[in-house]
C-alpha cells in the first residue's frame, strides 16, 4: 500500500532519516520500533506530509505521494493521528469528533442563509455518526465530558476516534500507549484490531510496549540511525544480531524495553 524507497531527511547536517526503505503491506498492523532518536516519528512525519524530505520517494498504491500536504493525503484517506489540540479541550468529546469531516455546509455564508435545513440534517447525521464512534470506542458516557478532563488514556481513544469520523483507510499511530494504564491501552489495541478486520485499516504503529507490538503487529520494521535494520515478526526482530546491538549501543535502557515483554 505505500512503499518508501530511500527516504531521506536531514536537519541542518544531522540525517534523521537516512536512506530508509520500506513497504507497508495493505490490511496489515505494522510496528516499527527502534531505540530513541532512530527517526520513527522523522519518517511518519515525512510520509505524512508534516515534514518534507530532503530525498527519496514516497508512493501510496502507486501513486507518487512524496512531499504532498497533510490535507491531500488526508482526502485519500492517510491519517497520522495528533494529540488533541489545545483550542479544542473545553470542547465535549462529541464536538470533537463532529469537528473532523471537511466541507461541512455549515461554513459558508450562503448556506447560513438559505440551507438551514440541510444544516441542521447534516449536523444530526455528524452527531449520530459521532455517537456511534464512541460508543464502538467504549467511551460514551464521556459524549459531554471537556476532552481537556478526560485522562491520556482516553484522549488516545479520541484521537483514534478522529480517524473513524472520515474514510480513513491507513493511520500512522505513533507512540499511542504512552503513559496510558493496561486497561485502556488494551481497549485501545481492541479498537485497533477492530477497525483492521471490520473496517480495513492498514495501521503502522509505533511503540515502545514490546506487549503491545507483540499482541498486534506483524510484521514489525526495526529502524536504528534514520535506517531500517530488520523485518519480521517481533520473535525474528528479538533474536537479530543487528537489532539486538543498536538498542544496546544506546544503553541498558533500551535493551530492557527490548526485552520486555519477551
Ligand atoms: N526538527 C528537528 N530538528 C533537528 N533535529 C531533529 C528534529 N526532529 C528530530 N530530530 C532529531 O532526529 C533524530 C530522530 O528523531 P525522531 O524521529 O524523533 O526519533 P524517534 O521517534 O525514533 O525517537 C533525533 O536525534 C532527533 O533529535
Ligand atoms: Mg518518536
Amino acid at each position: 500500500m505505500i512503499v518508501v524507497d530511500d527516504l531521506h531527511k536531514h536537519f541542518g547536517g544531522f540525517h534523521a532519516v537516512d536512506g530508509a526503505s520500506l513497504r507497508i503491506e495493505k490490511g496489515s498492523i505494522t510496528g516499527l520500533i527502534g531505540p530513541n532518536g532512530a527517526g520513527k516519528t522523522t519518517l511518519f512525519n515525512v510520509i505524512a506530509g508534516v515534514l518534507s524530505p530532503t530525498s527519496g520517494r514516497v508512493t501510496m498504491e502507486g501513486e507518487d505521494i512524496t512531499g504532498l500536504p497533510p490535507h491531500a493525503l488526508f482526502h485519500k484517506g492517510l491519517l497520522r493521528t495528533f494529540q488533541i489540540a489545545h483550542e479544542f479541550s473545553s470542547m465535549t468529546c462529541r464536538e470533537n469528533l463532529m469537528m473532523v469531516p471537511p466541507g461541512q455546509s455549515g461554513e459558508t455564508l450562503w448556506n447560513t442563509w438559505f440551507g438551514r435545513k440541510r444544516i441542521a440534517d447534516e449536523e444530526r447525521a455528524l452527531r449520530a455518526k459521532a455517537d456511534e464512534v464512541l460508543e464502538f470506542l467504549t467511551i460514551s458516557h464521556l459524549a459531554d465530558h471537556k476532552a481537556g478532563q478526560v485522562s491520556g488514556g482516553q484522549k488516545k481513544l479520541l484521537e483514534l476516534g478522529r480517524t473513524m469520523m472520515v474514510d480513513a483507510r491507513i493511520v500512522f499511530l505513533d507512540e499511542v500507549g504512552a503513559g496510558v494504564n493496561r486497561t485502556l491501552l488494551n481497549t485501545i489495541g481492541d479498537a485497533i484490531q477492530r477497525l483492521n478486520r471490520e473496517r480495513g485499516y492498514t495501521f503502522v504503529v509505533i511503540e515502545h510496549d514490546m506487549d503491545f507490538i507483540e499482541r498486534l503487529c506483524d510484521p514489525v520494521i526495526c529502524m536504528a540511525e534514520g535506517k531500517v535494520l530488520a523485518e519480521g515478526t517481533l520473535a525474528e526482530i528479538k533474536a537479530n544480531e543487528e537489532v539486538i546491538e543498536a538498542y544496546l549501543g544506546t544503553g541498558l535502557k533500551n535493551k530492557d524495553k527490548l526485552e520486555a515483554g519477551a
